[in-house]
């Protein structure tokens, strides 16, 4: 897939930015700290998914004084060109248009064009508690079948009226109507549960031989679903909720289930959170998102805009020109930003200067 264009109005310190046309393969974003190269990949992003990696409100995505952003662009996929045109108010919701037509639900937008996100925010997936990283496998989950968002809507749903249910309960034994909700819990969790490991699953291998490729030895990366089961998954989240019977009503709260999965990445075969260095906890994520971005192509059989922010600034000098070569050698649109000239991966095919919000090509 291809971004042939690209307009953001009044988008964070973007007044107007238009890039037109696009270049292909690997397009690198350069300037001092603070000048709008984040913001820039921010909108891209916003073009592709409704939703910004790093703001989870609209507001601060709206140009300070103005009453709302606006992000333009057209696609040439496989299946056509899609035009899309967003307005981003400060308050109220998002408006969509795809090919002139306004679309209701993000999906929409969704199941037509892809792009991967990475951002020094990706570190916490390595570093922090398991939330995180279920965060991350419900994103790979969306970017591979935007469709299947509802599975993960489905299963919050029922988690949040079972907990309710335990929480208000005070009498004896379990409180009534729990079977029923025990039920509803082992249907949308299996499916949740099936759902994740096969996402997990799909970019794993890619993210490995990528991780590798830097690094010279491997990562793991491996599901660990609160249930697993090797056939029937729904019999033993049954029986596990059943032995958590007790607990769950001491506890008020649902103990079992995809709420409690986790991923495990490990590197030289060590878990990554207690003894990975910095450098290799950053690669290690930045590795997890090209995994994805290579998932997603074998799936669509086209690959996603990839936006990659500020990769190197945690690797070495080896593995700083390790990864430029490896991003330049991708098929398909790969745009990065990086703060020092020094980083621009010589391998770039095309290069922006950022400043005050304000784009220029470089000529070559
Ligand atoms: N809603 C907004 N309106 C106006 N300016 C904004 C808005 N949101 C953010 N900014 C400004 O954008 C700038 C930050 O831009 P951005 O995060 O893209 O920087 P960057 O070029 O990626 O820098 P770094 O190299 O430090 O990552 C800040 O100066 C900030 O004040
Ligand atoms: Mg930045």
């Amino acid at each position: 897939m291809r971004l042939m264009w690209l307009e953001l109005r009044e988008f964070r310190n973007h007044a107007l930015t238009r890039i037109d046309p696009m270049p292909d393969g690997l397009i690198v974003a350069v300037g001092p700290n603070g000048e709008g190269k984040t913001n820039l990949l921010e909108g891209m992003f916003f073009l592709f998914s409704l939703s910004s990696p790093r703001a989870s409100t609209n507001a601060p995505l709206v140009r300070e004084g103005a009453e709302a952003a606006y992000a333009r662009g057209e696609f040439e996929t496989l299946q056509g060109r899609v035009l899309v045109e967003i307005e981003i108010p400060q308050h109220g919701a998002t408006k969509v248009h795809v090919n002139r037509s306004p679309v209701r639900r993000r999906r929409d937008l969704r199941r037509q064009v892809r792009s991967v996100f990475f951002g020094p925010q990706d570190l916490r997936i390595a570093l922090g508690d398991p939330s995180k990283r279920r965060e991350f496998l419900d994103e790979a989950l969306v970017a591979l079948w935007p469709l299947k968002e509802s599975v993960i809507t489905a299963y919050d749903r029922t988690l949040r009226q079972r907990n309710r249910l335990l929480k208000e309960w005070d009498g004896r034994g379990s409180p009534p109507g729990l079977e029923a909700w025990d039920e509803e819990l082992v249907e949308a969790g299996s499916a949740l549960t099936l759902a994740r490991a096969d996402a997990a699953s799909r970019l794993a291998t890619d993210a490995s031989l990528e991780f590798e490729a830097l690094a010279g030895y491997g990562l793991s990366c491996e599901y660990r679903p609160s249930v697993s089961a090797d056939d029937d998954l729904q019999g033993a989240f049954r029986a596990r909720i059943a032995d958590r019977r007790h607990d769950e009503i001491v506890r008020r709260t649902t103990l079992v289930g995809p709420h409690r999965d986790d991923l495990e990445l490990a590197v030289r075969y060590l878990g990554a959170r207690a003894f990975a260095s910095h450098g290799e906890a950053w690669a290690a994520v930045l590795c997890l998102r090209l995994g994805l971005a290579g998932a997603v192509e074998r799936e669509l059989g086209e690959p996603p805009l990839l936006l990659v922010d500020d990769p190197f600034s945690a690797l070495d000098p080896a593995r700083r020109d390790l990864t430029g070569v490896r991003l330049a050698r991708r098929g398909g649109q790969v745009v990065i930003s990086v703060a020092d000239e020094a980083d621009v991966p010589a391998p770039a095919h095309a290069t922006w200067d950022v400043r005050d919000g304000t784009v220029t090509t470089r000529s070559a």
